[in-house]
């Protein structure tokens, strides 16, 4: 027995058109101010003036939300008493918005009340629904289970993992508008992030048939239109099939979990405050050679990654599944290569010095992410010592 979550999804230009059907007329807007400046905010407040709903701005989220910004974001959520709380933004404003909502619906509960196991959680909804609305087209954040907050703990800021079915949003709005402006950088690194997600999931040892049919179509999307998006940020259906394919691995993260790229991406992201996505992609290839490199002849990761490259068109469905899996490595650094995206943690910024006086912490988070769990093959400390360091180098895994 396994199970399948998903948010209630309206996608396609003029989705944001559907508020108009979702009951709620006083609304609580979690988003932050990059939101609000680049004027992606006010589309979504002229909607709600259009449907004569009544709404109230917390705006204070940061990107890697600090668990007391959002314990802040609960109170004044309380004391609005929303019959509706939205999100708009990225996956940090999203997060925010799923913990807000859970510690609104149980104001009696705390961040660690919310864990896999919490079944009361599946209860949730009662009180309000939750309007998940994207503004990047990566974290699929909009339609998973999933928060992250980050605790600062030891002298360190450490990543700290919500998950409950109960945390998926009711609904997940996913309308290409609010991506039209998306500067080409950010473009990219929040889509190796959905990329990561999907390549991810398919090895992850929760992957299912569903999650594996999402990935597939993701990745296609993908290596189909992000070339474009990064050549003409305007072009519409580029930028709206983009959006798609984030929900869309998304939905098969969400269902099947991702696995060492976040490890590598969480940990190096957060002590050295490096782009989410940009983190995660860069770690992908690495994460996947790693993967590959198994020496355990029960691994079904080769046979995994040749199918997806011969589906793909990446390989001939006669090759041999060894050298076609591998294709999936080369796929993904000419896509880095072709969209000038950084192929290793050095080209980031972060020093030599910097990286080696922080080693020890690096590596010490590795065994505290929740991402390292389901991994077709679990690094040893040596080996997450290399994986770093070859990564940081851009020295292809040969072990
Ligand atoms: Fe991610």
């Amino acid at each position: 027995m396994w199970f399948f979550y998903s948010p209630n999804i309206i996608f396609g230009e003029d989705s944001l058109d559907f508020l108009e059907n979702i009951s709620g007329n006083r609304c609580f807007i979690v988003t932050d101010k990059g939101i609000e400046d680049a004027g992606l905010l006010r589309i979504l407040t002229e909607k709600l003036d259009k449907y004569k709903k009544s709404y109230t701005i917390f705006n204070e989220v940061i990107p890697d939300p600090h668990e007391e910004d959002v314990m802040k974001g609960k109170e004044e959520c309380i004391k609005y008493a929303p019959d509706l709380i939205i999100a708009l933004g990225g996956g940090s404003v999203i997060d925010t918005a799923k913990v807000i909502w859970c510690l609104y619906e149980f104001p009696e509960y705390n961040i660690d009340n919310i864990q896999i196991n919490s079944t009361e959680l599946y209860e949730m909804g009662k009180k309000v629904n939750l309007v998940a609305i994207t503004t990047n087209s990566g974290t699929g954040a909009e339609t998973t289970n999933v928060a992250v907050v980050s605790r600062f703990e030891n002298n360190i800021w450490r990543k700290v993992f919500c998950m409950n079915k109960g945390l998926v949003p009711t609904y997940a709005i996913v309308d290409p508008i609010f991506t039209k402006n998306m500067p080409p950088k950010l473009t990219v690194s929040t889509a190796f992030d959905a990329l990561a997600h999907s390549v991810e999931c398919l090895v992850s040892l929760w992957g299912n048939e569903f999650s594996n049919a999402l990935s597939l179509k993701a990745i296609e999307l993908i290596f189909r239109y992000l070339p474009i998006v990064h050549k003409d940020g305007e072009n519409k259906e580029a930028r709206d099939m983009m959006h798609q394919a984030a929900s869309i691995s998304g939905l098969a993260f969400g269902n099947a979990q991702v696995m060492l790229a976040h490890t590598l991406g969480h940990t190096f992201g957060s002590l050295f405050h490096i782009h989410h996505g940009e983190a995660c992609g860069i770690s992908l290839p690495y994460a996947v050679q790693y993967v590959l490199n198994d020496p355990a002849e029960t691994s079904d990761s080769i046979k995994i990654y040749s199918k997806l490259a011969k589906q793909l068109g990446w390989a001939k469905w006669t090759e041999d599944d060894k050298k076609a899996a591998y294709k999936v490595v080369d796929k993904i650094k000419e896509l880095q290569k072709e969209l000038n995206f950084p192929s290793s943690l050095k080209e980031t910024g972060v020093s030599k010095k910097d990286f080696e006086e922080n080693f020890k912490a690096l590596i010490s988070l590795c065994f505290q992410e929740a991402t390292s769990v389901l991994v077709p093959r679990i690094p040893n400390k040596a080996e997450f010592e290399k994986l770093f360091n070859y990564a940081y180098e851009g020295k292809d895994i040969d072990f």
